[in-house]
Formats: structure tokens, sequence, C-alpha cells
């Protein structure tokens, strides 16, 4: 069933523990997600960017939506990264159930009018919005305190901006970063501001660059001949305590990319003469579909719808 943000994230915050949301970008994508919920009976969030929209608009969104409905699990549609007012309001009427206003780039006090303005729009219409306060990026172990408050989410702010915007749920900065490369060894991920910031709000808080980066997708795409450096993601043991400590919504993008482009490069180089699509995009779904099993395993959402 299509549901809003709030009805998957709302029990996921109470029960302790995450959900899934997966970028997608096209059918083969969008198939791995909710299928893999249905088979595993769990909930599930389904995000597009704005690039995500530019390539495969109102068409991939359908898609989503009537996969959604037919679904056996709960499965939202969801903006992710809206850089306007007006870009969240275009996704509500193109039927997204969740969007999220991202103005942290800008100071303290237009953040908090720029998501106010959507959430009252958002709120009129029945549909749950994500916001950001702090500044996403992956960060050193070793750097001091004082460079790390810098930019990771201040918790008596947070309390500020969830009280003045009503936002539904919010994307902290803890440490993690977009991409495949999130740092050296086993990338940084700041538990206690996360705790502290949980203890102190009962919305849904959002991790984004919470991929896994796993090895075993990295050394199949270099021996399928991709070429990769030093790729690192979020370990999964802290991801799970994160989640079991007020992460509820958790974003996950570039395990797929890498997941997808594993199965095409893979089927390529078994079946030289191989060219039917169905053939090369189908191993590439099977390959994502593991990865996200991996994932709803260890965020605990498993058997939650
Ligand atoms: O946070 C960004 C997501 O990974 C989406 O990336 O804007 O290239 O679609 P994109
Ligand atoms: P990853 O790059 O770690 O998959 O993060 C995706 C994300 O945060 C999308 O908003
Ligand atoms: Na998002
Ligand atoms: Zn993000």
């Amino acid at each position: 069933m299509l549901v809003t943000g709030n009805d998957i994230l709302v029990p996921a915050r109470a029960g302790h523990y995450g959900v899934g949301s997966f970028n997608t970008n096209n059918m083969e994508i969008t198939q791995a997600i909710i299928h893999t919920a249905e088979r595993l009976r769990s909930p599930v969030m389904v995000q597009m960017s704005e690039g995500a929209i530019k390539y495969g608009g109102q068409d991939l969104a359908n898609i989503v939506i009537d996969l959604a409905r037919r679904a056996t699990v709960p499965v939202a549609l969801h903006l992710d990264h809206g850089s306007s007012y007006e870009s969240a309001l275009k996704a509500i009427k193109m039927g997204f159930t969740s969007v999220m206003i991202d103005a942290s780039h800008h100071g303290f006090e237009d953040n908090v009018k720029e998501t106010k303005r959507v959430v009252e729009a958002a709120h009129a219409m029945g549909i749950s919005v994500e916001s950001e306060l702090g500044r996403l990026g992956g960060i050193e172990e070793h750097i001091v305190v004082d460079e790390k408050d810098a930019f990771l989410t201040d918790p008596e702010e947070a309390v500020q901006f969830i009280e003045q915007t009503g936002t539904d749920y919010l994307a902290i900065a803890i440490g993690t970063s977009h991409g495949a490369f999130k740092g050296k060894g086993r990338p940084y991920i700041d538990h206690a501001r996360i705790e502290k910031i949980a203890s102190l709000t009962s919305i849904p808080l959002v991790a984004h660059g919470s991929s896994g980066v796993p090895q075993e997708i990295v050394e199949r795409f270099r021996a399928a001949g991709g070429q990769i450096g030093d790729a690192a993601g979020i370990a999964d043991e802290d991801l799970q305590r994160a989640t079991q400590f007020g992460i509820a919504k958790v974003n996950v993008d570039t395990d797929l990319r890498l997941a997808s482009t594993v199965g095409i490069r893979e089927a390529l180089m078994a079946n030289p003469k191989e060219f039917d699509p169905r053939k090369i995009f189908g191993p590439a779904r099977d390959v994502m579909s593991q990865v996200i099993e991996h994932k709803m395993r260890v965020l605990g959402s498993v058997g939650k719808a």
C-alpha cells in the first residue's frame, strides 16, 4: 500500500529499528526495492532525487506509485534533497507521499523559514516532510571537537529547529557523506551525537550517506573490469547501533548503483554474445535485491510489515 513517510517512520522510531529509503532511477531498481520488501515483510521508502525526476519524470513516478499501491507492505514515495518550495510542491502534484526540503546550506533562520513554508503546504495535503540541519560530509576521527561542531548537527539547535518548523522527520549531520568514498578504514559516525539528539527529540531521525559499500561488491566490480579507488561505507554494526538509538530513515543510493553495475558487468563479461536486455538488466536486479535484503536485515525492518 502507498502510505506517507510518517506512517512508516513513526513506528520505526518507536520500535527502535530503521527503514531503508532507497533511491530509484528505473523500473528494475524499483522492482528490486519493492519486491524485496514484500518478500521480507518490511516497510520501505522509495526515493527520487530531482535528477531522477529529470531522468524518469512522471513515467518513473507512476511505476513507483503503481507498484506501491499493489504492494502488500507499506511503501512511501519520497522526494530526496528537494532544493526549493517549488520542487517540493511539484513532487506532491506528481503523487509523492513524502518530501524533503533541503535548505541546510542556508543559515538557521532561513532554513527554518523555507522548511516551515514546505511543512505548511505539505501538511495541508496530508504529506509528511523531511528537512535537514547541519552539513553532510565525511570527517576524520582525529579532527578536533570544535571543527566537528562547526558542521555536525548541534543537539540544542535540533530541538529549536523541530519546534519552529513542525518538520515530521529530521536529517542530521553525524559524519556520514554521500558516495562510495566515505573515509579510510572504517568511516567515522558520531554515535554520541545521534544518541544525544535522540534523547532530546521524539520525531524520526534521518541518516543520509548510509551505504555500506560492501567490500564483496567492490571486489566483484573490480573483477568484472570496473575501476574504483579506496571505496568504503558505513559498517553494518555502526548502522545497526544508529537505528537502535533514534535513526529511523536510512538513505541508500550508492550500494544499489554499485550492485546494478556489478550485475551488468558480470553478465556482459560472462556472455559476450548476449544482447537481450533482460539477460543484462535481470542480473542487475538480482544483485540489487541481495544488497537490499542484507540492508533490511541490518536495519531490523524485516518482519515489521
Ligand atoms: O544524495 C544524492 C543521491 O545519491 C541522489 O543522487 O542527485 O545523482 O540522483 P542524484
Ligand atoms: P549513499 O551515497 O551513501 O548511498 O547516500 C545516499 C543518500 O544519502 C541519498 O540522499
Ligand atoms: Na531524503
Ligand atoms: Zn542524501
